[in-house]
């Protein structure tokens, strides 16, 4: 499946997709961008969004709306297979992609906005 995405150019994080209230401290949240299924999460102090898409067979990470965390909250865990993420890098640790990454949505928060923008097509799974 081909992705129409328009963002070669500008990599600056420029669309509002919540604000920071929206989310619970070390909680994550699924959220649309560009047509694009992204997760924000809000971990430790610090904010990190990946593309909602396991490399391990191109599958949404999540079953559930917005369950993305392992039953101890260490890691970011794949539903399907049980992949399990580093949180801060997007590297998956154990499971069935170990040493592959869920692909990183640059952020930026302004004022209690939380704005993003899609990494280049080519960066993203099909
Ligand atoms: S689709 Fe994520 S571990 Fe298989």
């Amino acid at each position: 499946m081909s992705k129409e995405l328009s963002n070669e150019e500008n990599q600056e994080p420029n669309q509002a997709i919540c604000n920071t209230s929206d989310l619970n401290e070390n909680g994550a949240r699924e959220f649309e961008l560009d047509g694009q299924s992204i997760i924000i999460i809000n971990w430790l102090g610090n904010w990190h969004a990946y593309v909602n898409n396991c490399p391990h067979a191109n599958w949404p990470l999540n079953i559930q709306p917005d369950v993305f965390f392992d039953s101890e909250n260490q890691f970011l865990q794949c539903s399907n297979h049980m992949a399990l993420f580093d949180i801060e890098t997007g590297e998956c640790k154990a499971g069935p992609c170990v040493g592959d990454r869920l692909t990183k949505v640059a952020l930026e928060v302004k004022n209690s906005q939380i704005f993003a923008v899609l990494p280049p097509v080519k960066d993203l799974q099909s």
